[in-house]
């Protein structure tokens, strides 16, 4: 279940740092915020002096301090998977907070204040489990609108063709609700069907949510796509 709101516009292309607007202030690594930009003009067009002024530098280096939400969505039936989703987040958590969740116990997703989504399950009978497919319908098309997102499946080492990838389905829907996709989706790999991981998946699933962070650390403004990953329609594909 989704709760919808407009997201507002994100600009993150603008940096006051360089724009000498905050010269004071020192060089960091400025997180992705909605709210970002609307601080940086309020603070370029404001008197200097004025107390709103002080409020907004405040609120601007709360930001610069790096307070990225992101949910960590997974499903597993052998528990691979959740070792996988639990070392994304882990990664994730080093840039802000993140809450992990089962997909059945996730609740309501309230996209007001999420800065990005990472979904997650086994691939099974080459589709994603049940419980995410059926997650995945209950999104109304556009809920997640300009929502950076990351799909990510466990599955079999063998050719795609074969085994299906669980994240091309997950990809594809997530697009469909509006979201941007951050990077492909991608697969971790399980060395037989309860597993367990082949050696070295889980440094490789944090190696990829490092890669997440810096795409999601690049990202445009709503509407501009990020990547383009070359995924099927069905997100039971
Ligand atoms: C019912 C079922 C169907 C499966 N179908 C596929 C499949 O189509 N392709 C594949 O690569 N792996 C398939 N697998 C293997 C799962 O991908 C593997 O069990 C999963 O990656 C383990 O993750 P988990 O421990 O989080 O459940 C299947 C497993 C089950 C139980």
């Amino acid at each position: 279940m989704v709760q919808t709101s407009p997201r507002p516009p994100k600009s993150w292309a603008f940096n006051p740092l360089q724009s000498g607007i905050l010269s004071h202030a020192p060089p960091v690594d400025l997180p992705p915020h909605r709210t970002y930009n609307l601080l940086v003009r309020f603070l370029a067009s404001s008197r200097p002096t004025s107390r709103l002024t002080n409020v907004a530098t405040g609120l601007l280096a709360q930001l610069q301090t790096g307070n990225m939400n992101a949910f960590v969505i997974y499903d597993s039936t052998f528990g691979n998977t959740e070792q996988i989703a639990r070392a994304i987040a882990d990664t994730l958590g080093e840039q802000g907070s993140v809450r992990v969740a089962r997909v059945g116990e996730a609740g309501t997703l309230d996209v007001e204040g999420l800065d990005l989504l990472v979904l997650g399950c086994p691939t099974q009978r080459h589709k994603p489990t049940p419980a995410v497919q059926a997650f995945l319908v209950s999104l109304p098309r556009g809920a997640l609108q300009g929502l950076p997102a990351a799909a990510f499946d466990t599955r079999y080492r063998k050719a795609r063709w074969l085994t299906g990838a669980a994240a091309r389905g997950i990809a594809k829907r997530l697009r469909k609700t509006g979201a941007s996709p951050l990077l492909p989706p991608e697969s971790f790999f399980v060395a037989a069907r309860l597993g367990p991981l082949e050696e070295g998946e889980l440094q490789r699933a944090g190696d990829w949510a490092r890669e997440v962070l810096a795409s999601f650390e690049h990202s445009v403004p709503d509407g501009t796509e990020v990547s383009s990953p070359s995924d099927g329609d069905n997100p039971a594909e």
